[in-house]
Formats: C-alpha cells, sequence, structure tokens
C-alpha cells in the first residue's frame, strides 16, 4: 500500500477574546475571489473552532478546539511494481483514510502532497479519477480538507494548478484550496499559495472579528513539466515571489487585525532548516532516529515524531544556495 503518513494537530485555546475592530477592507480580492476578512465566498461555510467537549475533559468550560488531519504521499496510480495492482492500491489507501477519517473525527482534513504518483498516469483522466478517489472519504463524510501537492503531482498529465482545478470543481463546497495570484508561486507548476482563517468559536463577524488560527500552504513545486511542454524539471522548493506575497498579505492582515494571528505552514518539501534540526544537535537524538528505511530500524527512540523519524535523511528544499533567500525572507516576514 502506497505509504499514508498520518498526523493530527489539535490546536486548543481559549474561547474568550475581545473582537479586534477591522478597517474598512485592507484584504485585497485574489484572482479569483473576493473576500473581507475572510478569503472565501459565502457557499463555503466559515472554519471554526468548536468548545471542547468531554474528548478533552482536563480544559475547562471555556475552552474550544480544532482538529486538523494530515494525510500525505498516497500516491495513487502507482501499481507499486506490480503491473495492474494500481487500483488495489488506490483502493487501500482510500480506505485508509475513510478509517482515519471515523476514527478521529477530525474538524478539517490536508493532504500534504504526492496525492498521485503523476508519472504512472496514461492520460488526464486517469488523474482525474484518482484525485476523486482519494478524496472521496472527505465528500462522504462532508469533512472540508484542502490540499498542497508534491513532486509527483506535476508530471505527464497534471499539474498543480490542473490538480487544484479538478478538486475544486469535485467539492466545491468542501475544497478550500486557493491558487496564488497569476505572479506567484512559480506559474502552474506552484499555485498552491494560500491562507485558511479559523475563528474562535461561537457567532462571528468575520468581517471584524480577527481569526483566531492561520493555515498557511506554500507550494514546493517540483517532479517534471508536463508531457506536452516537454516535460523538463521543475526547481523544488517555494518560489522566491511567495515570501513578497507572504509580506504583502501579513502586512494587510496587521492594518485589518492590528496583529497576524498565529499559524500553521503546510509545505510538501520542507526547507532546508528542517535537515539540520534533523541531524545536527540538540534535536537530532529526538527527531529521525531511523539512518535508514528498513522496518527493523524502527525503534521506539526512532519513532519518537512519526512521520519525520520515516524520512531519514528527509528531502529539504534545494540547496542553500538556492533557497537560502526564500528561508531568510519568510523568517524576516515572520
Ligand atoms: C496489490 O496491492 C495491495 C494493496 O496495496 C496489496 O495488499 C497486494 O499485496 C498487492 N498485490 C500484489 C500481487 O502484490
Ligand atoms: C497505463 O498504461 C499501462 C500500459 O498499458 C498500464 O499497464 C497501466 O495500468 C496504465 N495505468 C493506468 C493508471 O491505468
Ligand atoms: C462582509 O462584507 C461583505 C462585503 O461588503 C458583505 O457582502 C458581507 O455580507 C459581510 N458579511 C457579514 C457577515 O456581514
Ligand atoms: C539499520 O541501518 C543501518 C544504517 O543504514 C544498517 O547498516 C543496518 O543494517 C540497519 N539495520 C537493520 C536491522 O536493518
Amino acid at each position: 500500500m502506497a505509504a499514508v503518513l498520518f498526523l493530527l494537530a489539535l490546536l486548543c485555546g481559549l474561547v474568550a477574546c475581545a473582537p479586534t475592530r477591522l478597517s474598512q477592507s485592507t484584504l485585497m480580492a485574489r484572482s479569483d475571489d473576493c473576500f473581507k476578512g475572510h478569503p472565501y465566498p459565502a457557499n463555503l461555510p466559515l472554519l471554526q473552532f468548536k468548545p471542547c467537549t468531554s474528548r478533552l475533559p482536563s480544559q475547562g468550560p471555556s475552552s474550544s478546539s480544532f482538529k486538523v488531519m494530515v494525510i500525505t504521499d498516497t500516491h495513487l496510480l502507482d501499481d507499486q511494481t506490480v503491473p495492474g495492482n494500481a487500483s488495489n492500491v488506490a483502493r487501500a489507501s482510500r480506505n485508509a483514510v475513510r478509517t482515519y477519517i471515523s476514527q478521529e473525527q477530525p474538524d478539517f482534513v490536508v493532504h500534504l502532497g504526492d496525492m498521485i504518483s503523476g508519472e504512472a498516469a496514461n492520460n488526464t483522466k486517469d488523474v482525474q479519477s484518482a484525485i476523486r478517489e482519494i478524496l472521496s472519504p472527505m465528500k462522504d463524510k462532508r469533512i472540508p480538507f484542502s490540499t498542497t501537492k508534491g513532486n509527483h503531482d506535476n508530471e505527464k498529465y497534471s499539474t498543480h494548478g490542473s490538480i487544484t482545478d479538478i478538486e475544486r470543481n469535485y467539492a466545491p463546497s468542501l475544497s478550500y484550496t486557493r491558487k496564488a495570484p497569476a505572479n506567484v508561486g512559480g506559474g502552474e507548476y506552484g499555485t498552491d499559495n494560500y491562507w485558511i482563517p479559523i475563528f474562535q468559536a461561537g457567532p462571528v463577524d468575520p468581517n471584524k472579528t480577527a481569526p483566531k488560527v492561520l493555515l498557511w500552504f506554500f507550494d514546493s513545486r517540483a517532479g517534471r513539466k508536463m508531457l506536452s511542454q516537454g516535460y523538463g524539471p521543475v526547481n523544488d522548493w517555494v518560489d522566491d515571489s511567495v515570501a513578497d506575497w507572504i509580506t504583502s498579505e501579513t502586512e494587510k492582515m496587521e492594518k485589518a487585525w492590528g496583529h497576524v494571528p498565529p499559524g500553521l505552514i503546510f509545505v510538501h518539501i520542507p526547507v532546508h532548516e528542517h535537515y539540520t534540526t534533523q541531524n545536527d544537535p540538540p534535536y537530532a537524538d529526538h527527531v529521525g532516529g531511523v539512518p535508514d528505511e528498513t522496518p527493523a530500524n524502527y525503534t521506539n527512540k526512532g519513532l519518537a515524531y512519526q512521520g519525520l523519524n520515516d524520512d531519514k535523511p528527509l528531502a529539504s528544499q534545494g540547496q542553500e544556495s538556492d533557497q537560502g533567500e526564500y528561508s531568510h525572507r519568510i523568517q524576516k516576514s515572520q
């Protein structure tokens, strides 16, 4: 079965929070949608924290939670070297996602990329059915979701942008994936740069209230150009133009809300700093304890941070010289 890595992030915090007044909308429209404070059209519900239930008995009555389930690297279309076995692999991955959803009851699902092994597609129809299949558990259970794409999603018959189109067409009232404006991200190969606001529990006017948390998605591109476009390689790091976009978005947030809400970042190919964290003291002993991916090498220690440990060394974004500028600027814009 294709790897279905699975991480959970449970965000918790106090509900009580004085709403910050918005100045007349300074947050500008994306290329495809208009917004004031809330970048999504009215057919997409506001995502909000929920009052904590008995699921978290240790927390007081005024606490709330928003549970994000992360799936990644489902690689649909891959036959796992057994010709004709791709549909079995797809079904197994889809069923795994379905099981995780029913066990975890997430408020939101993120697919972190490599949704498909695009190199195994024979046409655009293969891509479309595979994307629909891996998203079907969320559609069936009406769980909102969004995706970023990976280095196997830009391939013969797909780009990150074309997959986003398939996704939004398939689940228009559940998909929060958005493309950055056309001059941001490096074209159709790196479209998925966007942020999603998560609001506090209770009645909220998104035109007046700052979100509690932002989910940021940066597209690390990579893979290949489409067959029809020459099939050449695509850089495997977030495009430099995204750093400028982060700066301008956060400036608008500062103006509108008086602060930039705390955020979680989702990106398929980790930035170079993750490599250092995995390999150098003081964290090397805790993160990525598996020298190779032989199952016998997975010790209790090695599994301290499952997911990170599955890939050592992880594939980080390009060389320092290639993406150092991006890292530097992203740190500055934080
Ligand atoms: C085909 O894929 C399934 C699901 O991943 C796997 O369990 C099975 O062993 C595979 N079949 C063969 C013949 O390898
Ligand atoms: C693509 O074509 C090859 C060769 O006919 C076939 O083995 C493979 O199963 C096809 N892939 C898909 C996803 O249908
Ligand atoms: C927020 O502002 C937009 C644009 O002026 C308006 O259409 C929308 O109804 C407002 N939303 C609320 C909840 O007042
Ligand atoms: C664990 O990884 C090391 C380093 O790659 C390797 O030499 C060793 O054989 C592996 N151990 C097992 C049990 O596979």
